[in-house]
C-alpha cells in the first residue's frame, strides 16, 4: 500500500497557525462535501444547548449559507456584513431562539473562504477567538476542501472533528485534511466522526480504515469521536427545515450525536 495522498507538505503551514489557540473552539471538517458536516454541527450545537451550554455555531462555508437553510432561518445579518466592513462579528450574531443557541450565518453567493485574502481570513479568525469568550463552545462548520483558508480557520481549534463516510473519496479527502492539519500542528487533536454508517459495526470498520492509513503513513492514531448511523429522519428533518432534535428527538442519529456531545468539553 502507498500513501493515498502522496503530496509534499507545504513548508509555510508550520509556525503562525500553530501558535494561535482557542480552547473552546471546535472545527468540523471533512475534505469532501455532502458528508453531513453542517447537519452534524447543528445537531451537536443543539444537543449541547439543550444541556444549558452557551453555544455559537459559525457557518464557515461562507458562500453557501447552509446553517440557516437547514434551520429555516432568515438572518438579518451575516458574515458577509462583517467581511464587507458594515458590522462587527458580534453584531452579526443571530439568536436561534427555538434551539437556544447563536449562529453566525453565511450568505449564498457572497464568495467563499478560499477566495478571501489571507489577511481577511486572519481578521475573521481573530474576531471569532475574541467572541468565543462569551460562550462555552464555538463550533466552526468548515467548507469542503482542504485549501489554505479552510485550514487557517481550523488552526486555532482545540479539537477538529473530521466527518467521513465509507465512500473512498470521503476517506481520501479526510486523510488529506488530517495530513495537512498534522503538518501545521503536530499536536493537533483530530477526532473522526463516521457519519451515515449502515451499522455501528460498519462504522467501526470505516474508522479503522482511516486510522490504519494514518498509523502507517503519518505515524499518528486519530481518536474516534463517534459513529452516527444513516437515518431517514435526518433527511426528513432537513427537508422540513427543522432540526432533528425538534422533529425526531428519539431517532438513532440524534442518539448517536448525543453520545458524542456527552464527551464535551472533549478533553
Ligand atoms: N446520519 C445521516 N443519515 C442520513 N442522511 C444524512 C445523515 N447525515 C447527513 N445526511 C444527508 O446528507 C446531506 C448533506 O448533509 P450536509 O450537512 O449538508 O453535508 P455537508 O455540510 O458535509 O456538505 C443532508 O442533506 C442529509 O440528507
Ligand atoms: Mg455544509
Amino acid at each position: 500500500m502507498s500513501d493515498p495522498i502522496p503530496f509534499a507538505l507545504p513548508q509555510s503551514a508550520t509556525p503562525p497557525l500553530a501558535m494561535l489557540r482557542c480552547p473552546n473552539m471546535f472545527a468540523v471538517a471533512s475534505g469532501k462535501g455532502g458528508v453531513g458536516k453542517t447537519w452534524f454541527s447543528i445537531t451537536l450545537s443543539h444537543t449541547l444547548a439543550k444541556k444549558g451550554k452557551r453555544i455559537l455555531l459559525f457557518d464557515g462555508d461562507l458562500g453557501l449559507a447552509n446553517v440557516d437553510i437547514q434551520l429555516g432561518l432568515t438572518p438579518e445579518r451575516d458574515i458577509a456584513h462583517v467581511t464587507e466592513g458594515h458590522n462587527t462579528l458580534e453584531e452579526a450574531v443571530t439568536r436561534y431562539v427555538d434551539g437556544g443557541f447563536d449562529i453566525l450565518a453565511g450568505r449564498s453567493g457572497s464568495g467563499n473562504l478560499a477566495t478571501m485574502p489571507t489577511q481577511k481570513v486572519s481578521d475573521l479568525r481573530t474576531s471569532l477567538i475574541d467572541l468565543a469568550k462569551n460562550y462555552d463552545a464555538v463550533f466552526v462548520d468548515l467548507g469542503a476542501g482542504v485549501d489554505r483558508a479552510v485550514r487557517q480557520m481550523a488552526g486555532p481549534a482545540a479539537t477538529s472533528f473530521i466527518v467521513i463516510t465509507d465512500e473512498p473519496t470521503s476517506l481520501t479527502d479526510g486523510y488529506a485534511f488530517i495530513k495537512l492539519a498534522r503538518a501545521a500542528n503536530p499536536q493537533a487533536d483530530l477526532r473522526i466522526v463516521v457519519n451515515m454508517a449502515s451499522s455501528l459495526t460498519e462504522g467501526q470498520r470505516t474508522f479503522e480504515t482511516i486510522r490504519n492509513a494514518c498509523e502507517i503513513f503519518l505515524r499518528f492514531s486519530p481518536k474516534l469521536a463517534g459513529i452516527v448511523r444513516r437515518d431517514t429522519k435526518v433527511r426528513d428533518a432537513i427537508r422540513a427545515q427543522t432540526p432533528l432534535l425538534t422533529r425526531s428527538p428519539a431517532s438513532d442519529a440524534a442518539g448517536d450525536v448525543g453520545a458524542i456531545a456527552a464527551q464535551f468539553p472533549f478533553l
